[in-house]
């Protein structure tokens, strides 16, 4: 009698949204590295992504790319407000079709969180000190003239007119990443940047249509999620980022994210990352209690009761935990970012813990590696064999 095989982890299923194939379920989530200069990316994001392409995800996201230079949070932010910023994405993009990776963008706007310090340097307002060694300050924007904190720039209230001309930026931004070769848009609506600024109570006291109550909150993000849609092309899918609650007293909750993905999903968005926080310090300041995959009831929720793809993030660094997630139908597809930093092999080696032998599992690596790994194996392999053979003594 033969032992069947094990099922093929979800994990590991290849998933296809509108026509862009992703070879697995695991995403790299977006990750800042503050360290473009006027915006490019420089040699120190080619290792970086370059480490995280070759470990073996379906789908590496590029971190949040400013649409224009006011919408950087740092000095450091990358951008897509001017052409030349795209030979330097569309390289990353080829390099990952090349390795069968999809490629993904987060096209982001700071808002009130523009003009910051690196993180590393106190993830603050620009002190005398930043500027000393060299960093610019900016006039920052927001839906009111109130600052993220005490020391931070009076952003300026948004008019109306200028929505429309913000607008057309996340546009201008959004064609220069299909001609960068992105097949994946991610828009970032989430930790505390402009459109999460619109849509939460708290940062949003306008009375006028694009404040004042749900409706007119939403309203914005709304307008530029349809904008991107339509000229994003229509057999490639768009992710939107957003802060499932705030975590503060009076501020956004589940049952608003649940009626906002509820109007994305009218407007053609295909998956809906489910993150949270951040509408005062960074997002992994813990407002919100800490526990493995925190968010992921967040991206069950909206997944259950909008009928709308999701992806899970935070803390799920274990890979039949990942596994569990899919099986249980609470998200469609597993996020991982700090991890990756950790272990850039993360989705290779999570393969391998859910059951897939080594070698075989080597044999969809780069090649160059996986060969020499696959022959590793054997005479690893064939060692433990004599070891388990030899006497005990
Ligand atoms: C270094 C770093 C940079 C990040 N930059 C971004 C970003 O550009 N856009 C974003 O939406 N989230 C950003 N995040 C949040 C991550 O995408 C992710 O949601 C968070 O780290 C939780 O997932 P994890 O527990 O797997 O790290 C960043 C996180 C880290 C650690």
């Amino acid at each position: 009698m033969t032992t069947p095989a094990p099922a093929k982890p979800l994990l590991f299923t290849s998933i296809a949204i509108r026509d862009i194939s992703f070879k697995n379920r695991v995403v790299i989530a977006p990750m800042a590295t503050y360290s473009a200069v006027d915006g490019i990316a420089q040699d120190f994001h080619f290792a970086h992504w370059g480490r995280l392409i070759l470990g073996g995800a379906g789908c590496v996201f590029i971190e949040a790319t400013a649409v224009s230079a006011q919408g950087r949070i740092t000095n450091g932010d990358l951008g897509l407000w001017s052409d030349a910023h795209i030979p330097g994405l569309k390289r990353v993009a080829d390099f990952m079709k090349t390795q069968n990776v999809v490629p993904g963008i987060q096209l982001g706007h700071a808002g009130r969180k523009g003009s910051m310090q690196r993180p590393w340097f106190g993830n603050g307002a620009l002190t005398a000190e930043d500027l000393a060694r060299g960093e610019k300050k900016w006039d920052t924007v927001a839906p009111t003239a109130t600052p993220l904190g005490k020391g931070h720039i009076v952003p300026h209230q948004l008019t109306i007119p200028e929505l429309a001309a913000l607008k057309e930026e996340w546009v201008s931004a959004g064609k220069r990443a299909i001609e960068a070769g992105f097949d994946v848009l991610e828009i970032h609506n989430a930790h505390g940047y402009l459109m999460h600024q619109f849509l939460s109570p708290i940062s949003n006291t306008r009375d006028d249509g694009y404040g004042a109550d749900l409706k007119g909150r939403m309203r914005f993000p709304l307008e530029v999620a349809e904008a991107l849609r339509q000229i994003w092309p229509q057999d490639k899918p768009v992710f939107l980022r957003v802060s499932a609650v705030d975590g503060v007293e009076g501020g956004w909750t589940m049952d608003d994210t649940v009626a906002y993905a509820r109007e994305l999903k009218t407007r053609g968005i295909d998956v809906i990352d489910c993150s949270s926080g951040g509408l005062f310090g960074s997002a992994t300041a813990a407002r919100i209690k800490r526990s493995w995959g925190f968010q992921v009831p967040y991206a069950e929720r909206v997944r259950h009761e909008v009928g709308i793809k999701t992806m899970a993030v935070g803390l799920i660094i274990d890979s039949l935990f990942a596994e569990d997630i899919l099986q249980q139908e609470k998200a469609d597809l597993i996020a991982i970012a700090r991890e990756a930093l950790v272990n850039p092999c993360w989705p290779q080696m999570a393969e391998i813990a859910l059951g897939r032998k080594p070698v075989d599992a080597m044999d969809d690596w780069p090649v160059q590696y996986g060969w020499w790994l696959k022959h590793r194996e054997r005479t690893i392999e064939q060692i433990r064999a004599e070891e388990a053979a030899a006497p005990q003594r």
